[in-house]
């Protein structure tokens, strides 16, 4: 059988970790790919991941390169090319640099692999997926971002660690942007099978959702020379698994929207099944009043982002 071919493009924290995530669980032949001003790093990454293979048993190829012909026909591109907060800086800061860099990157995928699936890692991420969406020209469906993976598993190892229960049983959505406006829904939100607020009170759930809002700058803010990348890396191997084998997950991600939710053709955070076709389905809740106000304000929140990042592109 053919094997997956996933190309990963900006070797840094993210790109390596979830080149590593990738290999590990056979998911395909990586291609870590960085600029060439980065020289031999890209090759010396992915030379030190091939040589753990014997040790950790997986028959995943690795190349590290500078060129997009190495990626050439890639079925998933995941993009973390760009620069990672630091602290102080919000995600909002790196919007001027990354746009211009997801723009090349983008324009290099749609020329090499025209027919990837392109998962979107760069911040600020919600602003990064519409502008690669723009330049590859691709059907909606075949680009994504990822937040609700990481946003959805940080809620859900701090409700774990607060009932003291397997992280296993907690099973939580998250929606709306990548950042300070995302939505939780309690009522999709439980443990056991037993909604969350049987289990807490809801003065702690906001308190934890509020952890959860700030996880990305908690992180940043501890390691102080850059930003989050175990947790990121292994969302975005597993939404790179929902599409090499798949899966039809069911999972949050930052997806195209335009009568849905009445986004109006914007990328944002909603419940999606993620299958070989990219977003195959994105799924519609119904949700309270309070709920759907939360999701608007996220919603205009993106709208500003990307209205932002046009103004910055056209100066
Ligand atoms: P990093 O600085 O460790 O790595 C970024 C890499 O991108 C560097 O190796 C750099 O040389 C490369 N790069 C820059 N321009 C490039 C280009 N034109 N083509 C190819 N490669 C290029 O940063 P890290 O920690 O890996 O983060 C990467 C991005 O992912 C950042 O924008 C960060 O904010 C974002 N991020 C997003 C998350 C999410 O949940 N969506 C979570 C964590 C990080
Ligand atoms: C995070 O949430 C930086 O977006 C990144 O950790």
């Amino acid at each position: 059988m053919r094997r997956a071919k996933i190309t990963i493009v900006g070797a840094g924290n993210v790109g390596a970790t979830c080149a590593h995530w990738c290999a590990a669980a056979e998911l395909g032949d990586v291609v870590l790919l960085d600029i060439p001003q980065m020289e031999d790093m890209p090759r010396g990454k992915a030379l030190d991941l091939m040589q753990a293979s014997p040790i950790m048993g997986f028959d995943s190829k690795l190349v590290g390169t500078t060129s997009y012909d190495d990626s050439a026909n890639s079925d998933v591109v995941v993009i973390t090319a760009g620069i990672a907060r630091k602290p102080g800086m919000s995600r909002d800061d790196l919007l001027n640099t990354n746009a211009k860099i997801v723009t090349a990157v983008a324009e290099q995928v749609k020329r090499t692999s025209p027919n990837a699936v392109v998962i979107v890692v760069s911040n600020p991420l919600d602003a990064m997926v519409q502008q690669a969406w723009r330049v590859t020209g691709f059907s909606p469906n075949r680009v994504m971002g990822q937040a609700g993976v990481l946003d959805t598993a940080r809620y859900r190892t701090f409700l774990a660690m607060e009932l003291g229960v397997s992280v296993e049983d907690v099973s939580a959505l998250l929606m709306g942007g990548h950042g300070d406006t995302m939505v939780p829904i309690p009522s999709c939100t439980s443990a056991g099978g037993i909604p969350i607020l049987q289990l807490m009170s809801e003065q702690r759930l906001n308190e934890i959702v509020t952890r959860t809002r700030n996880g990305g700058a908690e992180i940043v803010s501890l390691l102080k020379t850059g930003s989050a990348y175990y947790a990121p890396a292994a969302a975005t191997a597993q939404m790179v698994e929902a599409v090499v084998r798949d899966k039809k997950r069911l999972i949050p991600c930052a997806a195209y929207c335009d009568k849905e939710y009445g986004v109006g053709g914007y990328y944002v955070g909603v419940p999606v099944i993620i299958g070989t076709n990219g977003v195959e389905k994105i799924v519609e809740l119904k949700l309270t009043e309070s709920e759907r106000q939360d999701f608007q304000k996220s919603v205009d929140a993106v709208k500003s982002l990307v209205a932002s990042m046009d103004q910055l592109l056209k100066g």
